[in-house]
């Protein structure tokens, strides 16, 4: 592995701009004594001149790796055009990409650009329960079919609807009252019981193909089978949540794409779309998309150029590398070295996901402790991540080749080693 070398350019160091932090922002994130301030491919460096190994990719965000120079000519060469076009007139980087977003998908879609997952998915409940609506005559108020359904243990957002969506009481607590017509189901639960909470009254359920908050765990093909087949028989539209699991992450570039016979009515996309730049994407069949017509729905920044273009090197570049190939490659090598870890320590009561997107849930008796792992990780120089109190989650960069995969999971073995040590 390569070291980045690197200075300190702001003659200051991690204790003064922690203390300043602590200072100047709102404590909402719960954030390691690390500042970042480099990143070369699957490395970062602090600004004390740290390296650290990233199997973190930014919560799936730098897939393709920090600084990848493809991404990094497009933002100059976006950069030399035009900054920021209000949507009021077209440009051309946000046509560019909603095409090469289409050619993903073997039905057509429209996209409408945010600048988040959130918003991505804020506006896919939108455009649902407004497709209803109009479908239904446009009553005053609600439509009869304005219901969303999620399922427990998703996440979808903090904005009020979709943290609302977000089906986990925690982060609903303190923000009541939450908006109405939300209904929650159970996730890989193919019951009559549960499957009848989608009716004739649902716009439409979400639900992500892997939940990556919720602890790494993929759904079942029989149940994503037995929704689309509910949805079906209810009117109701199906919404695929790809905000962590798009864009070639699990081995597919949409994770609808492994199950059978999948067709979701709206797919939202965003972290690894952008490598870095903040984009998010609500992608719907023209016949839902409609639904948001003139005036209806909008973002100031929406399809900004830069953030646009950037997007469509991400796309290009994962087609150049084949990363859907690699990401396969990635998930058998993590998922052997796991289970081997896991033979010698006894630490892991599974090992789940699929592709660059990888769980490893704590046996009982380390119950509550992802946390400490990600700690011990950081002090060893190798950034991971926890999915609720007891998952570890590791989201490897795509391009990283087998040498420095192997390398990482060296890293990763000792730091496992010196938790069990010290538990
Ligand atoms: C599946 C899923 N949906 C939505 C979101 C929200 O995305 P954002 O934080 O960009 O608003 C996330 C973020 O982690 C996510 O994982």
């Amino acid at each position: 592995m390569t070291e980045i070398t690197q200075q300190n350019q702001h003659n200051s160091n991690t204790a003064d701009l922690v203390d300043k932090a602590k200072q100047y922002l709102v404590p909402n994130y719960a954030q390691q004594p690390i500042v970042l301030d480099k990143g070369d491919g699957i490395q970062v460096v602090d600004v004390d001149g740290n390296n650290y190994v990233d199997f973190a990719s930014g919560i799936a965000v730098t897939s393709l790796g920090h600084n990848h120079p493809a991404l990094k000519a497009a933002l100059i060469e976006a950069s030399e055009n035009i900054w920021h076009v209000s949507n009021v007139y077209y440009q051309s980087a946000s046509i560019e990409l909603a095409e090469q977003l289409a050619k993903l998908f073997d039905y057509p879609v429209q996209a409408f650009f945010c600048n988040s997952g959130g918003e991505a998915n804020e506006a896919a409940i939108k455009v649902a329960r407004r497709y209803h609506w109009l479908r239904a005559g446009s009553p005053a108020g609600a439509a009869k079919q304005h219901e969303i359904v999620s399922f427990r243990g998703g996440f979808h957002g903090r904005t009020l609807t979709t943290v609302t969506a977000t089906a986990q009481p925690k982060y609903h607590e303190g923000f009541h009252p939450m908006p109405s017509g939300f209904v929650y189901a159970d996730y890989n639960d193919c019951s009559q019981q549960n499957l009848d909470i989608i009716t004739e009254c649902t716009a439409a359920v979400i639900l992500e193909g892997i939940q990556g908050e919720g602890g790494v765990r993929a759904a079942n093909p029989e149940f994503i089978a037995a929704v689309q087949r509910k949805c079906q028989q209810t009117g109701a539209l199906l919404i695929f949540d790809e905000i962590q699991t798009g864009i070639c992450r699990t081995g597919q570039w949409f994770s609808y794409q492994h199950f059978t016979d999948v067709v979701p009515d709206i797919i939202t996309t965003a972290k690894a779309l952008g490598g870095g730049m903040p984009i998010g994407a609500m992608l719907a069949k023209p016949e839902v998309a409609e639904a948001l017509s003139v005036g209806s729905h909008g973002s100031t920044f929406g399809g900004n150029p830069i953030a646009c273009s950037v997007a469509t090197a991400v796309i290009k570049t994962m087609h150049d590398i084949n990363a859907c190939e690699k990401v396969a490659v990635i998930e058998q090598i993590v998922k052997d070295r796991l289970t081997a870890i896991n033979s010698k320590l006894d630490i892991f009561s599974e090992v789940r996901g699929m592709g660059a997107m990888i769980g490893a849930e704590l046996k009982p008796a380390y119950a509550g402790k992802a946390s400490e792992i990600v700690k011990i990780a950081a002090q060893r120089q190798l950034l991971v991540l926890v999915a609720g109190p007891d998952v570890l989650r590791l989201q490897f960069p795509l391009i990283i080749s087998v040498e420095d995969l192997s390398a990482g999971l060296d890293l990763l073995e000792k730091v496992l080693e010196n938790f069990v040590q010290a538990n």
